[in-house]
C-alpha cells in the first residue's frame, strides 16, 4: 500500500522542503517509486529535485484546478531514479484564492492522488505544504494519511505548533479520519548551542515516541545542495546531514512496516491528540 506523508509545519523556514526531498530522495534510492508533489508556490522542492517550473510548465496548480491529472505533470528526477516530481509554479500562488469558490475545495489533491495511483504505483507520496495553514496545507492534509512534522531547534520552535494540531484534529474530525501525526523530526540542530539541546529535549517530552531519535544537524551541505538542483544526498553523500537523512529515511520507513501502524495507539488520533492537548501552552519551555 502506498504511503501518503504530508510534510507540514505552517512556519517557514524549519525545514520542510529540505526534508521532503532529501527524505524523498533517500527512500528513492532503495528502489522504491517516490512521488514528490510540490504545494508551495515558491517551488523550492522542484528546484532542489531538478524539475522544470518556470510558470506555465504544467503543475500542481493545473491539477489542482482539474485542467491535468497528476500523472500529466510528473517530470522524473535527472539525478534520482525511482522518483518524480509533481512541480509547482508560481501560478500556484493563485491557487489558494481560486479554489475558495471551487466545489470540493479540500478534496482537490486527495482526488488527483486516488485517480494517479489507479494508473500507476508508487510505495511512497510525500506532499511538501506550503508556509500557511491556508487551502494548500488543508488539501496535503487531506490527500495524506500521515503527517511528518519538522521541528527546528531554535527559539520560537514550538510556537504555533498547537493550532497546527488543533488544525490537525479539525481535519480528521470533519475531513480525513485517516490522518495522524506520524513522525515528528528535529530539523538544524546545532549541537554547540544549549537552545538547540533544551529545544529537543523539551519536544521529545511532549511528543515521546513520536519523535524520530535521528536529529538533522545544522549543516553547510544541506543548504547548498538545491543550488546544485540536488539533494544532498547526491551533492555530498558523506556530509553529516546526508547520513542524518538517510536515518531518518530509515527510521520513517520503518515505521510503516510495524503491524497495525494505523491502529497503534502511539501514533494514530490518540497520540496526536494528546499532544494537542499536552501542548496548550507552547510557550513554557524557554522556562525549563
Ligand atoms: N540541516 C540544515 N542545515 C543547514 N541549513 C538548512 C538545513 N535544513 C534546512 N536548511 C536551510 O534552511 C532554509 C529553510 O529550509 P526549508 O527546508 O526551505 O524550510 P521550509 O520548507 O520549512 O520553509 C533553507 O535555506 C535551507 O537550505
Ligand atoms: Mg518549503
Amino acid at each position: 500500500m502506498t504511503r501518503i506523508i504530508t510534510v507540514a509545519n505552517q512556519k517557514g523556514g524549519v525545514g520542510k522542503t529540505t526534508s521532503t526531498v532529501n527524505i524523498a530522495a533517500a527512500i528513492a534510492q532503495t528502489g522504491k517509486d517516490v512521488l514528490v508533489v510540490d504545494l508551495d508556490p515558491q517551488g523550492n522542492a522542484s528546484t532542489a529535485l531538478g524539475a522544470e517550473h518556470r510558470e506555465g510548465t504544467p503543475s500542481i496548480y493545473e491539477v489542482l484546478t482539474g485542467e491535468r491529472t497528476l500523472i500529466e505533470v510528473l517530470q522524473p528526477c535527472p539525478e534520482i531514479d525511482h522518483l518524480w516530481t509533481a512541480p509547482a509554479t508560481i501560478d500556484l500562488a493563485g491557487a489558494e484564492i481560486e479554489l475558495v469558490a471551487q466545489v470540493a475545495r479540500e478534496y482537490r489533491l486527495q482526488r488527483a492522488i486516488t485517480a494517479a495511483l489507479a494508473e500507476r504505483h508508487f510505495d511512497y507520496v510525500i506532499l511538501d505544504c506550503p508556509p500557511s495553514l491556508g487551502l494548500l496545507t488543508l488539501n496535503g492534509l487531506v490527500a495524506a494519511r500521515e503527517v511528518l512534522l519538522p521541528i527546528q531547534c531554535e527559539y520560537y520552535a514550538l510556537e504555533g505548533l498547537s493550532q497546527l494540531l488543533r488544525t490537525i484534529d479539525m481535519v480528521r474530525t470533519h475531513l480525513n479520519p485517516e490522518l495522524s501525526v506520524g513522525a515528528i523530526l528535529l530539523t538544524m540542530y546545532d549541537g554547540r548551542t544549549r537552545l538547540a539541546s533544551q529545544v529537543a529535549t523539551e519536544v521529545r517530552t511532549h511528543f515521546g515516541e513520536q519523535v524520530l531519535d535521528t536529529v538533522i544537524p545544522r549543516s553547510v551541505r544541506v543548504s547548498e545542495a538545491p543550488s546544485y538542483s540536488q539533494s544532498v544526498l547526491t551533492y555530498e553523500p558523506t556530509s553529516p546531514g546526508a547520513l542524518a537523512y538517510l536515518e531518518a529515511a530509515t527510521q520513517l520507513m520503518s515505521l510503516g512496516e510495524e503491524p497495525d501502524i494505523g491502529e497503534a495507539a502511539g501514533y494514530t488520533s490518540d497520540g496526536a491528540g494528546a499532544g494537542a492537548t499536552n501542548h496548550s501552552n507552547p510557550h513554557s519551555y524557554p522556562q525549563t
